[in-house]
């Protein structure tokens, strides 16, 4: 088998940092507020400016709040499990390793009792028919290393007692997001708009609220996690003021990317281009002997970290480890081509390969990555 002779034009199709938008420069950011103090007039809305079109872009409810927040998807997340957790029982749903972290959150470092853990294998969901809405509920809409999503919120009760707390940071821009079924929202800008590392985006349903100024947890509250000042919402958080310093260049660049998104349609034209770069892999899987999605029902395959599972017959009788080293220098031949950077599966996921699809990856890269996708295997395992 011959190297093809195409190649994809952007060879980034990694799932975070994920690719920066088709035509992105860094010359696009030259009007940043840089040498300035964040908390200065103008400086301070730009940052405002970022919630404003992603609130406009997901539509999200007008009564939320959303507000930048220090520590990227991670500190988002963690924010809402030390704030709001304690007030009631908890159902932790976990099918792959982020949201297995957020299950040791929980049970190691806060040491709640009343919790209830589901968990999945990677490939699968857990029972979401068994989850209880009378308690708390922590979930990752779109689990990024094992690429099963939930396929939508009509399996969470409308009329919860409790909260849903939501990771929603590989899914945001890419999947429709229910929002009367969520109270708590995370995600961060290096993901489906391809923006920068390390700022999170937190949005807070009236509910949410509700339960920051009626609870108070019995533990000690770092500064970067405080979102209550004598027994209220902290509102300038949401308001363009950040509990600490943030980057402008960032800041701009996350303009650009949501300037970008209202440029190919907003929402729909985001989801339109995520979905589409499933279905490319999708029709490429299925004409492929060697590699098929890890998961199983078709319903929830993500459309942003797509995770593949070798199922080559020649995998068939050899060790795992020979296999995960196969595919593994495959991966390391094509970023060595210039072809695809950073396409093997998570550290902790069964062997494979990830590819993302979210909005700022082109089809045609893709459908130019897949016959070098078969060389690469075959030449490979052929030695
Ligand atoms: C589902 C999920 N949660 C959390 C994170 C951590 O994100 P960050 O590094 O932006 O904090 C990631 C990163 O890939 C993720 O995919």
């Amino acid at each position: 088998m011959t190297a093809p002779a195409a190649r994809p034009a952007r060879p980034h199709f990694s799932s975070g940092p994920c690719a920066k938008r088709p035509g992105w420069s860094v010359d696009g950011l030259s009007d940043a507020m840089t040498g300035r103090s964040h908390r200065a007039g103008p400086a301070k809305a730009r940052i405002q400016e970022v919630s404003e079109r992603s609130r406009s872009i997901l539509g999200l409810p007008d009564d939320w709040k959303l507000g930048l927040v220090p520590g990227s998807d991670t500190g988002a997340v963690e924010m809402a499990l030390w704030s709001l957790l304690g007030a009631r029982g908890v159902d932790l749903l976990a099918w792959e390793s982020f949201g297995s972290g957020w299950v040791s959150d929980v049970t190691k470092q806060l040491g709640l009792e009343d919790v209830r853990k589901l968990e999945a294998d990677y490939g699968d969901l857990p029972d979401l028919a068994s989850v209880d809405f009378s308690r708390d509920v922590v979930f990752t809409w779109n689990g990024t290393t094992s690429g099963v999503r939930v396929p939508n919120g009509d399996w969470i009760a409308g009329d919860r007692e409790g909260l849903t707390i939501c990771d929603a940071t590989s899914a945001a821009f890419a999947m429709d997001l229910d929002w009367d079924k969520l109270d708590v929202v995370t995600w961060s800008w290096q993901k489906v708009l391809g923006g920068e590392a390390a700022h999170g985006m937190l949005a807070l349903s009236p509910r949410a609220v509700e339960r920051l100024e009626s609870y108070t947890p019995p533990w000690p509250m770092p500064k970067i996690f405080r979102l209550t000042k004598n027994g209220k919402l902290n509102g300038s958080i949401f308001e363009g003021s950040t509990i600490n310093t943030p980057s402008m260049l960032c800041v701009e660049d996350a303009l650009d990317g949501l300037r970008w998104a209202e440029s190919v349609g907003g929402l729909p034209g985001l989801l339109g281009r995520a979905e589409g770069n499933l279905a490319a892999v999708r029709g490429w899987v299925e004409g492929a002997d060697w590699v098929d999605f890890l998961a199983n029902d078709p319903a929830t395959r993500s459309c942003t970290s797509i995770c593949l599972k070798i199922v080559d017959a020649w995998a068939e009788g050899r060790d795992d480890g020979e296999v995960s080293k196969t595919i593994k220098a495959a991966a390391k031949r094509l970023d060595e081509e210039g072809v695809a950077f950073d396409i093997g599966s998570y550290r902790d996921a069964p062997t494979g390969l990830r590819l993302w699809g979210g909005a700022t990856v082109d089809t045609a890269d893709l459908e130019a990555l897949f016959p070098w996708l078969d060389w690469a295997w075959d030449a490979t395992k052929q030695g």
